[in-house]
């Protein structure tokens, strides 16, 4: 016999959305919090910024226009996983503070994480070796050396990553996430 009782509606998945400098820490936090969820057996996709521009965004560069293009078309794509129930994690640095603003506003329970550690120490740490070039001149509109950078002033989570383990930010996230 079939129920006739109605489904019940996919509960619309939460959007996490790290913002960040380069080499802040975005997608280390962003993965082991996957991870974490993941074996919570949580419904969860990243949506990290580099597969993002190998990909959906391939052939965009960096300057505001294409960034705000990128930031877009990763907000739409969250909100489809998140209409399905999905919970998502965006890792991109989307530096432009308005652009941010426009596309969580439509975005169902985002929540901002400003992924923060000093310059100094993005520069000095340096795991991909691309402020060293950019501080050379080679790379033109350069993140934080030769592009600007705005915080975000009232964030969901601050998390300052040159204070705080890996795994300090993720219990600070599952705190903030309602998951601890
Ligand atoms: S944005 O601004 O949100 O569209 O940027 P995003 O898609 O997150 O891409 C950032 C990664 O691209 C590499 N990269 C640069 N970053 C900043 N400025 C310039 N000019 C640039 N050129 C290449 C860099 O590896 C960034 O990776 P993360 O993960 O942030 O370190």
């Amino acid at each position: 016999m079939t129920s006739t009782a109605p489904k019940p509606a996919v509960q619309t998945g939460r959007v996490v959305w790290f913002t960040g400098l380069s080499g802040a820490g975005k997608s280390t936090l962003a993965g082991a919090l996957h991870a974490e969820l993941l074996a919570r057996g949580v419904n969860v996709e990243l949506l990290d910024g580099d597969a993002v521009r190998e990909n959906l965004s391939r052939g965009l560069g960096f300057t505001r226009e294409d960034r705000d293009i990128n930031v877009r078309r990763i907000g739409f794509v969250a909100e489809l996983l998140a209409r399905h129930g999905v919970t998502v994690l965006v890792s991109a640095i989307s530096p432009y503070a308005d652009t941010r603003r426009d596309v969580l506003s439509g975005l169902p329970n985002a929540l901002e994480v400003f992924v923060d550690a000093p310059l100094e120490v993005v520069t000095q740490r340096d795991v991909k070796g691309l402020y060293l070039k950019a501080l050379a001149g080679e790379i033109p509109h350069f993140t934080g050396v030769s592009d600007p950078y705005e915080a975000p002033e009232a964030p969901g989570l601050h998390l300052r990553t040159d204070r705080l383990s890996v795994q300090e930010g993720v219990t600070e996230l599952l705190r903030a996430l309602g998951e601890a």
